[in-house]
């Protein structure tokens, strides 16, 4: 039934100049999946989450978010509706604390309006109060109390995808998008970070699409898995069906003559 769908990706095309990086993609994403997303580097993933984020406006096709067509929202109207993606912390916020960080991300403070600062300080404190709490109910979760107050530019990598993660949460997030998230991560926090994605999922609801090379992770977490290669989907199923593919292995062998072989 169509009330499972949470997103619809459909016949997305997306060109730079006159290169086509995205050819009629489409495809859906149930409610409460955590969905894969691979395929070899050039493959036009980054690209779909770019578009399904917002930051980039397809030539022609639409995507559908909870039935509503939102190809010509704004990415911050997508992410009050619960669409988010995860970014590297931006370089500006790197003075600011572990704490700091998860604080700026909720959304809709009082404390912003000029007229509430004059009228209703109390209700801001509250809110500030309130805000405190929550990011630090989400360091507890994370296990990074620890860290709480050290400056997020020094904290380590795994740590800094551990806190990405952290600032969905002081969202009211339903569908996150991340972007290789194992990248440069070692071993023991990439298994904490797979837990709380798990989590995440499972206790709170949310719906994952996860782009990754770390074809265990993927494993592990996704189903289904979607291939895509040349802005195209090459295939979609489970992870055994997906992995065993010859075209999936062609698409593979093809990058990069059997690395990934
Ligand atoms: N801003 C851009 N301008 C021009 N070409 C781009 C841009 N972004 C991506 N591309 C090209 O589009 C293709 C798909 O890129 P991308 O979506 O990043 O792939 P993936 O994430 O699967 O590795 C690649 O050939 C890439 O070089
Ligand atoms: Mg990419």
């Amino acid at each position: 039934m169509s009330s499972t769908i949470l997103l619809s990706c459909e016949n997305i095309v997306v060109s730079f100049g006159s290169f086509q990086a995205v050819k009629e993609c489409s495809f859906v994403v149930k409610k409460g999946s955590i969905t894969g997303l691979v395929g070899p580097n050039g493959a036009g993933k980054t690209t779909m989450f770019n578009t399904i984020a917002g930051a980039i406006r397809p030539r022609s096709g639409r995507i559908v978010y909870k039935g509503e067509d939102i190809t010509g929202y704004a990415p911050d109207r997508r992410f009050h509706k619960g669409l988010v993606r995860t970014f590297q912390i931006p370089h500006e916020f790197h003075h600011l604390s572990v704490l700091e960080n998860l604080m700026v991300v909720a959304p809709s403070q009082p404390g912003e309006s000029l007229l509430l600062n004059w009228t209703g300080a109390a209700r801001v404190r509250n809110k500030e109060a309130e805000t405190r709490e929550k990011a630090w109910n989400a360091l507890e979760f994370l296990e990074l109390t620890h860290i709480a107050h050290q400056r997020a530019g020094q904290i380590s990598g795994g740590q800094k995808k551990l806190l990405e993660l952290g600032r969905t949460i002081m969202t009211d997030a339903e569908l996150v998008l991340l972007d290789e998230p194992a990248a440069g991560v070692n071993r023991t926090l990439l298994r904490k970070l797979e837990g709380k994605i798990e989590y995440l999922n499972r206790e709170r609801g949310y719906t994952f699409i996860l782009i990754e090379h770390d074809m265990e992770m993927i494993e592990r977490l996704c189903d289904p898995v979607i291939c895509m290669a040349d802005g195209e989907v090459l295939i979609e199923g489970d992870f055994a069906t997906v992995r065993t593919d010859p075209r999936v292995l062609e698409a593979y062998l093809g990058e990069t003559q059997g690395a990934h072989a």
